[in-house]
């Protein structure tokens, strides 16, 4: 049957400037490369100095615009997904409407679901655009987290990076079936029971501050491997594909440990698993479209591959989305 599908026809990204190593870090807190990469996988990542989430997003935007040899007056809707805004209030998301030019009315908006944030965004343009509210999306995940970690804290501080990727979106006309290129199908989950095992220890209207990143790493690091892996499993089965049918699983880049566990249970062979977290180190809401923009750059991924998206964070948030390049 004839339906509408979202096809993704740009992809950008943008990563600032700055890079702190693992050697870097041993000179702030007592931790070491070795240490670091063995638990974690990360080598080094970005920071931002001078750029803000604002910024690094736009830059990413602008990039997959072009890609798409699309202008800004082309856009629908635009959702960024982000927990660290330029200003609490507006939006970074109408920042950037403002700074790329985007019409006047176009819906412009942040989502707040951490390192779930672009599976989030994604699910919600893909819907909108389904049901004929836009013809156009462009959907962005972007972080400067380095802005709410506690430097002092070897715990958190050699986790994370900053960083933006975003994606545009047209409608297509598919044959409903797996073959279809675009979004083929999503899932989005939250369980509020898990709000205090992984977030700021802060906010507007508790400390009148962000706070910083705290978590409980071993729980965290406990669900990600069943979250993530049972929303790719879903999402795999709602789209009516398998493992082999799988080009590229493009999991949250949160902990190398945590993404081999997924890729095992899933069945996944390794050489499918795309990894990025080595350069990035946890960018939360960005490190998918960060990974897969790049990936995509190097000619890795290629148009015509199946991928699967997997992503869980602070809330407890998680999903998935199932696409054909
Ligand atoms: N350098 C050196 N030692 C460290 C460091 C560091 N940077 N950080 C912690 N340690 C120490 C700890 O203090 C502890 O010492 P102790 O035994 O004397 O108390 C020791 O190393 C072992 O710590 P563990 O917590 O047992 O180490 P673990 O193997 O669990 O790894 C880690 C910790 C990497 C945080 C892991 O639990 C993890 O990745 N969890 C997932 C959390 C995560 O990725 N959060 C990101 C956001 S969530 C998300 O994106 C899904």
């Amino acid at each position: 049957m004839m339906c509408i599908r979202s096809e993704i026809i740009g992809l950008g990204h943008c990563l600032p400037e700055k890079i702190l190593t693992n050697d870097d870090l041993s000179q702030m807190v007592e931790t070491s490369d070795e240490w670091i990469r063995t638990r974690t996988g990360i080598c080094s990542r970005h920071i931002a100095t001078t750029e803000t989430t604002s910024v690094i997003a736009g830059k990413a935007v602008e990039n997959a615009i072009k890609n798409a040899g699309l202008t800004p007056s082309d856009v629908d809707v635009f959702i960024l997904a982000t927990i660290t805004p330029d200003n609490t209030t507006p939006s970074t998301a109408a920042k950037i409407a403002r700074n790329l030019g985007f019409r006047h009315g176009v819906p412009a908006f942040d989502i707040s679901a951490a390192c779930s944030g672009f599976v989030y965004a994604l699910t919600l343009a893909d819907n909108m655009i389904r049901l004929g509210q836009a013809k156009t999306a462009v959907v962005a995940g972007a972080e400067c987290l380095s802005k709410i970690v506690d430097w002092t804290d070897r715990n958190t501080c050699v986790l994370f990076g900053d960083g933006a990727g975003a994606a545009v979106l047209r409608a297509v006309e598919g044959e409903g079936t797996n073959k279809d290129t675009g979004v083929l199908s999503t899932r989005i989950y939250a369980d509020g029971e898990q709000y205090e095992s992984l977030g700021t220890n802060g906010g507007v209207s508790s400390t009148q501050s962000s706070g910083f990143v705290v978590m409980n790493g071993k729980e965290v690091f406990k669900h990600a491997v069943v979250c993530l892996s049972e929303a790719a499993q879903t999402v795999m089965n709602d789209a009516g594909v398998v493992k082999e049918d799988v080009d590229w699983l493009i999991p949250h880049q949160a902990n190398i440990r945590i993404i081999d566990s997924v890729a095992e249970r899933l069945e996944i062979d390794k050489d499918k698993v795309i990894v990025a977290l080595d350069h990035h180190g946890n960018t939360s809401a960005a490190s998918i479209p960060l990974a897969l923009s790049e990936n995509y750059a190097s000619g890795r991924i290629k148009k015509g591959q199946l991928l699967v998206l997997t992503a869980m964070g602070a809330g407890f948030t998680w999903g998935g989305v199932c696409v054909r390049l």
